[in-house]
Order: structure tokens, then sequence, then C-alpha cells
């Protein structure tokens, strides 16, 4: 029995097939119900009762050994038919649908790359913050209504933990650890404690920018405004500045562009004006250089921040705050062919 089940184990292993139907054949011939294998069952009734566990392994074994060998013959003979010569092996595979980039992604990485063509590198900090960075170094006084509750969210009842409310903890982050000249720009996520509308929102996005070294005055930063302005909304945009408060700028101003719908013309879009809020900006408040280290008498600053969501809107006239957070994929494929 044993030199039977020895003999067909060789066969089989020996067993060649060119095309699927004779493997075919050859599992019918040692697999099917009928075939070689089961043959030996009929003997096995013969054996004696102390070596049916021995032959009994033995068959197992074949039977296994068989059914991978005519598996292995089927896809060697399969694969082979496919391999045909209309099959182009060195094409590339069929490719896959592309995602979009999100519109606040391209909006911030274009504002990123104008600062950097003017010498500014990429600053990040972290979104949970300390009050020392967030207000403290920045020139905000202990009873400033921006610390409030109602716009700040604290974590874990310590007023000392908190969500940034703006991307300039990152210019005293930044400014308590690096000596002038500071260029930077800083893109990043910001919280407040606002109820969700198309208006407002408790999450959203700013870039800020920071130039302190030796002599920087006020006409830096118009010409780098107007530069930004012009590589951002086109070379016929005009700025106009408005005085204005930030703690930790003096003077400090806002900037309006020229309306890119209407040209300064005036339309619904500006509310007839002809102008549209971009941002805000000043000379860094020589406290909060002194605050984060560096000696005021001898350097100078200014800074700027602006919102990404706010200048999406003017490139692409999405006026609902919502639609940046909620993915439906209907509105993020409108940028597929955005840059
Ligand atoms: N941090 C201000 C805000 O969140 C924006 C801002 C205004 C940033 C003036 C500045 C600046 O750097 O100089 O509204």
């Amino acid at each position: 029995m044993l030199d039977r089940i020895n003999a067909l184990k060789a066969e089989i292993s020996a067993l060649q097939a060119s095309t699927p139907e004779e493997v075919e054949a050859l599992r019918i011939k040692y697999l099917s119900k009928k075939g070689a294998v089961n043959a030996l069952m009929a003997d096995f009734r013969s054996v004696p009762a102390d070596q049916k566990k021995a032959v009994g392994m033995e068959i197992n074994a074949l039977k296994e050994m068989a059914a991978g060998k005519i598996n292995a013959l089927r896809s060697a003979t399969e694969s082979a038919e496919t391999l045909d010569d209309s099959l182009d092996l060195s094409r590339t595979a069929a490719p896959l649908p592309l995602g979009t980039r999100h519109p606040l992604s391209l909006v911030r990485d274009e504002i990123v790359e104008i600062f950097r063509r003017l010498g500014f590198t990429v600053a990040e900090g972290p979104e949970i913050e300390d009050d020392w960075h967030v207000f403290s170094s920045l020139n905000f006084a202990a009873d400033h209504p921006a610390r409030d509750m109602q716009d700040t969210f604290f974590i874990q009842r310590n007023p000392d933990v908190l969500l940034r409310t703006h991307t300039s903890s990152v210019q005293s982050r930044t400014m308590e650890h690096t000596q002038p000249p500071v260029r930077i720009v800083c893109p990043g996520r910001v919280y407040r404690n606002e109820a969700i509308s198309a208006r407002a929102h408790c999450f959203f996005h700013q870039v800020e920018a920071l130039y302190v070294d030796k002599n920087v005055s006020f006409a830096d930063l118009k010409q780098t405004l107007l530069y930004f302005a012009r590589e951002m909304f086109g070379p016929e945009t005009k700025i106009r500045l408005r005085p204005s408060y930030f703690p930790f700028t003096e003077p400090s101003a806002e900037m309006d562009i020229s309306c890119n719908l209407c040209g300064g013309k005036g339309c619904g879009f500006c509310k007839h004006t002809g102008w549209v809020e971009i941002l805000g900006c000043g000379m860094v408040d020589p406290n909060v250089l002194e605050a984060c280290g560096i000696d005021s008498a001898t350097h100078s600053g200014f800074a700027l921040g602006m919102g990404v969501e706010r200048i999406a809107n003017l490139k692409y006239r999405v006026n609902d705050l919502r639609l940046f957070s909620e993915n439906d994929v209907r509105f993020l494929r409108e940028f597929t062919h955005a840059r």
C-alpha cells in the first residue's frame, strides 16, 4: 500500500501541462471521485488496523500534495494564456482618479509662497498654547476683552492652557529664541468660541508675517503689503491703509484692496465702496520686542496677519464659511483646476 502511495506521489509531482484543459484532464484523472487517489481508498479497508493511522496520514498528505500541484499547474497555464501579444506590460497601470487639494490649502500655500519670494521662512507653533504667548507677551493688558472666556477656549478650567485665538503667538515663540533679523511667515489654524454660521466659525485659519531687524520702517511694511496684494490679486490692485488698533502693534492699520470683483467701481460685494478689507498690520510695539528679549532701542519690526478663509472668499467667492469644513466632495471638486 505504501509503495503505491509513493509511486503515485512521484508520478503526480512530475506532472506537466501547457493548457488549462490539460490541467483539468489531470485533475479528473487523479483527484475526481473516480480518480487515482480515491481508488486507494478502496484498498484502505484491507489495511491492518494497527497500520490504518499511518497509512491514512500518508493518503491525506498525498491528497494535499496533488491538489497543490494541480493548482500550481492551473495558475501557471492561465497566466501564460493571458500573455498574448495584445498585452503591453510596459504600459503604466490604470491611472487612479486624482483627488483635489483643499481650497484653504491652495490659498494658504499661495500666500506663503509670495512671502517666501520676499525672503520670509515658514515658522510654526502649537495650537494648544499658554496665556504668555497668545496674550501677555503681545502686550494684551490683563483685563483685555480678547482674553474673555467668551472668545477663548480654555482647557481644563486652567486659564493658562488655551487654544490659540490667533497665529500672532508664533511671533513671540520665534522671537524668544531668535535674535534679529527675523523674517517669518506663519500659517496655522486658530480657534474662537463663536456660534457656527455662514460668517463665523469656531476654528479658522490665519497667516501671520513678521519682520524684525535694524531700521525696519513703515515704508517697508507698505511696500511688502503692496507686493503681496498685487501678487495675490493681480497687478492692477490698489491698497489703502486705515488707522486701527491692535495691542501688539503701534501704529496699527487695516488694509483694504480695491474690490477685485468690480475693479473698484463699486458693487454689491464691496457694498458699493470699491474697497474690501483683507488684513491687519502695524509696527511691532516696542513692549512686544522687549517681552521677547529683543532690544527695542536698536531694533524695530512690522507684523501683519490675515484670515485664509477671507482671502479664499475674495479669490473664489466662497461666502459660506461652513463649506470649508463640511468636506462635501461636490464643493471640493470645484477646485480641480485651481492651481
Ligand atoms: N492677530 C490679529 C487677529 O487675529 C491679526 C493681526 C493684526 C496680526 C495685526 C498682526 C497684526 O500681526 O500686526 O485679528
